[in-house]
């Protein structure tokens, strides 16, 4: 089963300068259960991708399904991790990760044990009634990403959400998103700038083109999972690694 479809999308924003073609002819699926990460380069149209994807802005051309129920606005099935955490700073931990709880107008008080068990699941037991200027950045992540989680949506849509962090913190959370993945096995659309995160991640990786975009190039990874650090040095994960390299310098190449 389809749990996202994307047909033959195209998006043009009118700006103050005319229109701008940031999609066109945008066309792939994500399973049920699976995990898809987008690669392209800056500019390309991820985020606008992933605002099409979570209803937060309609295409204007083709159509998105999710769960074969055409996707007209923002929609409790689907859970959304920005790029920037943006918690609330006079909020707490707990209190963050419900907010998609508040503003679906769901009671609170039924989803309290489901956020504490998600503040759990990642990583963050003891934190629940810090505030986020008592966090680091990837704490302040994995509270991001409670939120996405806390009203149980089957898709879980994240737009480079280690873009933030530095390194070793990211080595980390990819750790974290591949076990909570693996715990609760949302189907997962991923956008992200780096090659060795998407393929370490996924199922499948889609290469974006240069604006407008489209999809030019899909590769399954059939690595084992879970993945590992040791992942890192197998031979196939190099080989996937830097054939796509070579398609992401082409597409920077030739803008
Ligand atoms: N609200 C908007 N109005 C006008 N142009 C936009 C808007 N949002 C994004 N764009 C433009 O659309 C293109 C794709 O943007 P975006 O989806 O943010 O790319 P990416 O996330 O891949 O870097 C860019 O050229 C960007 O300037
Ligand atoms: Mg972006």
């Amino acid at each position: 089963m389809h749990r996202l479809t994307v047909e033959n999308v195209g998006l043009v924003y009118e700006t103050s300068r005319g229109p701008l073609t940031a999609l066109e002819g945008l066309d792939f699926r994500v399973g049920d259960g699976e995990f898809v990460s987008v690669l392209g380069p800056s500019g390309c149209g991820k985020s606008t991708l992933l605002k099409l994807a979570s209803g937060l802005i309609l295409p204007t051309a083709g159509s998105l399904t999710l769960d074969g129920e055409r996707i007209t606005g923002p929609r409790p099935d689907a859970g959304i991790v920005f790029q920037q955490p943006t918690l609330l700073p006079w909020r707490r931990v707990i209190d963050n990760v419900l907010v998609p709880i508040r503003a679906m107008g769901r009671n609170v008080r039924d989803y309290r044990d489901k956020a504490q068990a998600l503040i759990e699941l990642v990583g963050l037991a003891g934190f629940e009634n810090h505030y986020p200027h008592e966090l680091s950045g990837g704490m302040q992540q994995r509270v991001g990403i409670a939120r996405g989680l806390v009203h149980d949506p089957a898709m879980l849509l994240m737009d480079e959400p280690f873009a933030a962090l530095d390194a070793m913190t990211r080595e980390t959370m990819m750790d974290e998103i591949q076990r909570i993945w693996a715990r609760t096995r949302k189907s997962v659309l991923f956008i992200t700038h780096s090659i060795p995160e998407a393929v370490y991640l996924s199922d499948r990786v889609l290469v974006m083109s240069p604006r407008p975009g489209r999809v030019i190039e899909e590769v399954a990874v059939d690595l084992p999972r879970p993945r590992t650090m040791a992942t890192l040095d197998d031979r196939r994960f190099v080989a996937l690694a830097s054939h796509l390299r070579a398609q992401f310098r082409a597409t920077e190449a030739n803008p």
